[in-house]
């Protein structure tokens, strides 16, 4: 393989105005198109030390670069300082160590190493094209509500607890800032619930394929599930009580429930066009990634 392709391309869009910074994420740019070179070459036996010590790089290099970032903004007095640190501290904490395990836990598969670059390529560009050019004032940060940990792990523990046992799998957190980035082929269930104090929200669970279609055999047999007419009822049934057990389970006794339907996986991906929904988690089974996501507004905010 070409030791100078480059699969993910920097470009001056990236740019946020500080050299030292852009620099800094030129270079991350060029880490994952090395991960990704070898997850092309397809060459089991080299992706292992290669990607073994590329992975170290990238999380040590990840490490420093979210150190001195955040330096910079408390040096400008940046006022998004304490969202976006919590945002580093989940890609340093929780994603790239679950992605890491993932791979070696996958034999350092072409199919774990997509997953790997996919997900690590989607995060970067979208947090330096909108959070990191946010520091400079050349965009607006679209993490507009910051949840506390005590909530977000709530939330997080609750969801794991119901995949397991309603869906009987493990399940474990890929990210607790989880920015829409692309998965793959997925199904996307909505739920919508009124609090009495005038809130409304909005909850939208999308699951990778092949998750579907272990949750749904689980119930029935594999050739049923091509049988779309059986089961999309069936699926729309077990999400959303899926979704209303998590939420009872997250906000006792404090909601009703207004509504439920499947969205399109466009509309999944617009909730993350202007701000980001207040809890937005994914998690990955030994089947595919599940997003969690809770949105919340005022009734009379208008459109959620
Ligand atoms: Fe360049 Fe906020 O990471």
């Amino acid at each position: 393989m070409d030791e100078t392709i480059e699969f993910f391309e920097w470009s001056d869009e990236y740019k946020i105005g500080d050299d030292s910074i852009d620099d800094e994420h030129k270079q991350l740019f060029s880490v994952v198109n090395r991960i990704l070179r070898n997850c092309m070459d397809q060459n089991y036996e080299q992706n292992e030390a290669t990607c073994t010590e590329a992975i170290r790089f990238l999380k040590d290099y990840a490490v420093k670069h979210f150190a001195e970032e955040e330096a910079f903004q408390r040096s400008i007095g940046y006022a998004g300082y304490k969202t976006h640190k919590k945002v580093h501290d989940d890609m340093r904490d929780v994603v790239i160590p679950a992605l890491e395990k993932e791979v070696a836990v996958k034999g350092y598969s072409t199919e774990a190493l997509e997953h790997f670059t996919g997900t690590v390529a989607g995060w970067l560009a979208a947090h330096i094209l909108i959070e990191d050019q946010a520091i400079t004032g050349k965009t607006k940060s679209k993490w507009t509500s910051n949840p506390d940990h005590r909530s977000e792990n709530l939330l997080e523990q609750i969801v794991e607890t119901y995949i397991e046992g309603l869906f009987r799998m493990q399940a474990s957190i890929i990210s607790k800032k989880y920015a829409g980035y692309r998965l793959n082929k997925l199904f996307c269930y909505n739920n919508q619930y009124a609090s009495s104090d005038g809130k409304v929200y909005s909850v939208v669970l999308a699951a990778e394929e092949p998750l579907l279609k272990r949750i749904a055999t689980n119930v029935v047999n594999e050739e049923l599930f091509e049988e779309k007419e059986i089961m999309l009822p069936m699926l729309t049934a077990l999400l959303k009580s899926f979704i209303s057990e998590v939420m009872t389970a997250f906000m006792p006794g404090g909601l009703t429930y207004i509504g439920g339907q499947t969205i399109l996986t466009a509309d999944f991906y617009n909730l993350f066009s202007v701000e980001y929904p207040k809890y937005s988690m994914l998690f990955q089974t030994n089947f595919g990634y599940m997003a969690f996501c809770i949105r919340e507004k005022q009734v009379n905010d208008g459109k959620l």
